[in-house]
């Protein structure tokens, strides 16, 4: 077969879409780094861990809470954007702590990171 450029071109895109499709990461993994990063920002470490309880409940923990429901990640959004009354384990109550950001992408991330846990 002889090839012309234009297929020559087509077929160079083709694997390269295709390289690229092998290397990206599966869809469904949050990006942890991004997660991080925005948990930091928040201070959202000041109250939870991953591990251990702290002020509040520990990521392990909400992580388990939240297994096998359907609408978890909906939920911790808005958990994390409504400010609503939440009791320390101190036992004094308090506004929990909005999130300052609305980028949905960055939400729905940084929830599906902490339901990895
Ligand atoms: C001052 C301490 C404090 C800070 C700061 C804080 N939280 Fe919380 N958080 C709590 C407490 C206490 C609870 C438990 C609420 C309850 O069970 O009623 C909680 C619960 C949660 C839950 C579980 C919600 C549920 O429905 O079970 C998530 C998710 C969460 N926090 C995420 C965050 C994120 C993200 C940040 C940073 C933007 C953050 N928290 C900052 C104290 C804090």
């Amino acid at each position: 077969m002889i090839l012309t450029p234009l297929s020559r071109t087509a077929l160079l895109a083709f694997a390269a879409a295709a390289g690229m499709a092998l290397s990206a990461p599966a869809a469904a993994e949050p990006d942890a780094d991004a997660a991080k990063l925005l948990f930091k920002q928040n201070e959202c470490g000041k109250c939870h861990n991953p591990e251990k309880t702290k002020k509040g409940p520990s990521l392990k923990k909400t992580a388990k809470e939240y297994k096998g429901k359907p609408d978890a990640v909906k939920k911790i959004i808005e958990h994390m954007t409504a400010g609503k009354k939440v009791k320390l384990e101190d036992g004094t109550e308090e506004e929990h702590k909005i999130i300052e950001t609305k980028d949905q992408k960055a939400l729905q991330n940084l929830a599906e990171w902490i339901l990895s846990h």
